[in-house]
């Protein structure tokens, strides 16, 4: 048990996926895993371990993980999936807002990199820079298989922002915009982080949830298909050869 996991040490999978949302946790679980285990209830923070069926491969035993939104919420679970459950590989799957022209609600965007606007990192690096990235092998393996299904999907910069409202200054987002960033959301850059000190894998893979140059929103239903898109992609990269 860690202190906000109540599982056994070996009740979680090598493999974790993470969404931000608890109940899409449990969502994953219900819809797409057999014989699963809830492993974690502790403030409503939903774990399942289950089995769930990859192509060509069978089933494989992975688990999901609600992270919470934001990256403090994001750095404790994922510090204690890794410090104290021996994870592997994370991957994310969540929703981002677009920020370049042309994006549409429910394009797939795949973080090769995040920026921040955290002050996580410059405490850790004593003000300087750190560049968090995608495991390659797991980057290269989710856009192949993105290829392979035809769908399209976006490979760049995402912001990791600590800001949800953003009303100190509502175009700010253009600044990053202007220097290529696809997308804004609250998880990657910490997660990438971690796994860089940890020697692990992660990759975040997002959906399109709002896109901040026209005030698009996806709905409800494109929100269901997504987590279902993404989640197989995440697979794929996971067990790709
Ligand atoms: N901002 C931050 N995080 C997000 C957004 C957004 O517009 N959309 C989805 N996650």
């Amino acid at each position: 048990m860690s202190i906000h996991i109540g599982a056994e040490k070996d009740a979680i999978a090598p493999i974790v996926l993470l969404p931000g949302d608890p109940l899409r946790a449990k969502r994953i679980a219900d819809e797409l895993m057999r014989d699963l285990q809830t492993y974690n209830t502790v403030r409503g923070m939903l774990g399942f371990t289950g089995m769930m069926p990859v192509p060509d491969m069978g089933e494989v035993r992975v688990s999901v993980q609600g992270s919470g939104m934001g990256m403090p919420s994001l750095s404790i679970y994922v510090n204690e999936l890794f410090n104290s459950y021996g994870v592997k590989t994370v991957v994310r799957v969540g929703t981002c807002g677009a920020l370049q022209d042309g994006m549409r609600p429910g394009d797939l965007v795949i973080a090769q990199g995040a920026c921040s606007d955290s002050n996580l990192n410059r405490r850790r690096y004593r003000g300087m820079d750190f560049a968090p990235l995608a495991d390659a092998d797991l980057l290269f393996a989710a856009i192949r298989a993105a290829r392979a299904r035809g769908e399209p999907v976006r490979v760049g910069n995402v912001l990791s922002t600590d800001l949800f409202y953003a009303d100190h200054d509502p175009d700010e987002w253009k600044m990053w915009a202007a220097s290529g960033v696809l997308a804004v959301e609250m998880e990657t850059a910490e997660l990438y982080t971690l796994a860089a000190r940890k020697g692990r894998r992660a990759l975040s893979i997002l959906t399109v949830s709002d896109v901040l140059p026209t005030g698009e929103a996806m709905n409800a239903q494109e929100r269901e298909t997504s987590f279902h898109h993404m989640v197989g992609l995440a697979l794929a990269a996971c067990f790709a050869g």
